[in-house]
């Protein structure tokens, strides 16, 4: 993009203070820039500044839901599930999509939190977990589950450079297809794009609802098609006890022909942050967290039940046809009020102590509405559910921990196996994906 490309532009666009410092710039930083604008999606900035603008304005009523029926299917139900999920598995029809391009900030962490060291003995990353569970499958079903793992721009490289260190974790290099999702640009109050240096402007993921432009973009989509992919195990980087792509889940959103089927897990408690799957106007969706109110969150049923009992913890079934469907429409975006670096007009940076400046995002579960069939199928979360989200107390790194290990004791336990609360446990997901498997193979130190 040349200068004059870029001003007319930006001018077009009520945005040319985005060049004021033009003059000021060295050619590097100059080159930088228009990289930079040329990025820019002005129909996309043009929808955050439609959502600002409404975002003053009265909220009309939500109209009312009930929670969505659960699944929770039990012999021989199950068990037909469960056939064809493996079948589906022996096949070479599932594929795993991980989203893996947030910036860890809660925890800290100075890295990709799939790089996080999580085995309680062998201080391996979570990524390791992940692959090795994709090993397991492998190892079982005697198919490749091809791996899709979406970075961000600021992770992608850390992101890379740990797979190789570890040699893929085992895995063959191709089957695995990272991909990056997009950065949007944050706004001012006024609908201006922030520079937080005189030549740079700021710039953020833009949500993991980003995974379907992503998809399509990066050619992933294609590469799924081409390998014959029907059905895609999404699931976030967060959490070591996921149980991917298991038969049950796989088998039960093929049985029902279902564009989307979704995990949900007891809330730990009425107020647990977790979004809950409702119907509202005859319409599955996702109802956040900060949108429920204290009643309804506390609401029982009359046998002393919370109503809203169940909560996602974003691990789905797509269909690939569905993902593909959705890739070519424009997904809700959110806003957030954040603290954003900004330069002042002399050229300064400055970092707020208060919000002043407007993030979006997209959000996978907006798809929730345009799934013409969909399913929620519960779980047990002490062997499916610790994520890493804090850097301490709930969903941080001990308590994932805590309840990897007491999952694998169990294990251990239903292989005859009792060992010493005070010994540390670690279980290769490659040498066992569940306890059946580890009864059948037994132990093998390592
Ligand atoms: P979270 O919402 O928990 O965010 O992401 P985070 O970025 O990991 O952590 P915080 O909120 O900054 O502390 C849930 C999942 O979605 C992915 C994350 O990597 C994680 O697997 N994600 C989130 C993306 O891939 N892209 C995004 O833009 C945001």
């Amino acid at each position: 993009m040349t200068l004059t490309e870029a001003k007319t532009l930006l001018q077009a666009n009520g945005q040319e203070h985005v060049l004021r410092f033009w003059d000021t710039l060295g050619p590097a930083a100059q080159a930088a820039l228009l990289a930079q604008i040329a990025t820019l999606d002005f129909a996309a900035i043009g929808r955050m500044q439609a959502l600002l603008r409404d975002a003053g304005k009265p909220a009309s009523q939500a109209a009312p839901f009930e929670p969505a029926p659960v699944e929770a299917p039990e012999g021989d139900a199950l068990a037909a599930h469960v056939a064809q999920g493996q079948e589906l598995l022996r096949q070479g029809k599932v594929a795993a999509l991980l989203v893996a391009g947030g910036q860890g900030s809660r925890l800290g962490y100075d890295g990709p939190k799939g790089a996080y060291p999580i085995g309680p003995i062998t201080d391996r990353p979570l990524f390791w977990f992940h692959a090795r569970k994709l090993l397991g499958l492998k190892r079982t079903y005697g198919k490749p589950v091809p791996f899709y793992v979406m970075t961000s721009e600021a992770n992608d490289a850390p992101t890379r450079a740990c797979f190789e260190a570890n040699d893929y974790f085992g895995l063959d290099r191709q089957d695995v297809f990272f991909f990056t999702q997009g950065m949007w640009p944050a706004l001012d109050p006024q609908g201006k794009i922030i520079l937080d240096q005189p030549g740079h402007i700021f710039m953020s993921p833009d949500g993991h609802g980003g995974v379907l432009a992503a998809l399509d973009r990066s050619g992933a989509l294609a590469d799924m098609a081409a390998r014959g992919i029907e059905h895609v195990f999404f699931f976030q980087v967060d959490n070591p006890m996921v149980d991917i792509a298991d038969p049950l889940f796989v088998g039960l959103h093929a049985a029902k022909g279902a564009d989307m089927t979704l995990k949900v897990c007891k809330k730990r408690e009425a107020h647990e942050g977790m979004g809950v799957v409702v119907v509202r106007d005859g319409a599955y969706a996702m109802v956040e967290y900060s949108e429920l109110s204290d009643e309804q969150m506390e609401r029982t049923n009359p046998d002393g039940s919370l109503w809203l009992a169940y909560g996602s913890p974003a691990i789905h079934m797509f269909s690939r046809a569905f993902l593909q469907a959705e890739a070519a429409r424009h997904m809700p975006l959110h806003l957030a009020h954040k603290k954003i670096a900004m330069v002042d007009d002399a050229g300064q940076t400055h970092k707020p102590a208060a919000p002043n400046g407007y993030k979006f995002e997209k959000f996978i579960f907006d798809v929730i509405p345009n799934a013409k069939t969909l399913v929620t199928l519960a779980f047990d979360r002490a062997e499916e559910f610790s994520p890493v989200k804090n850097a301490e107390g709930n969903d941080s790194p001990a308590t994932a921990k805590r309840d990897l290990q007491a999952k694998w004791r169990r294990w251990l336990a239903q292989a005859g196996v009792t060992l010493p609360d005070t010994l540390p446990v670690e279980i290769d997901p490659a040498h066992a994906l569940n306890a059946a498997q580890l009864k059948d193979k037994g132990l093998q130190i390592g």
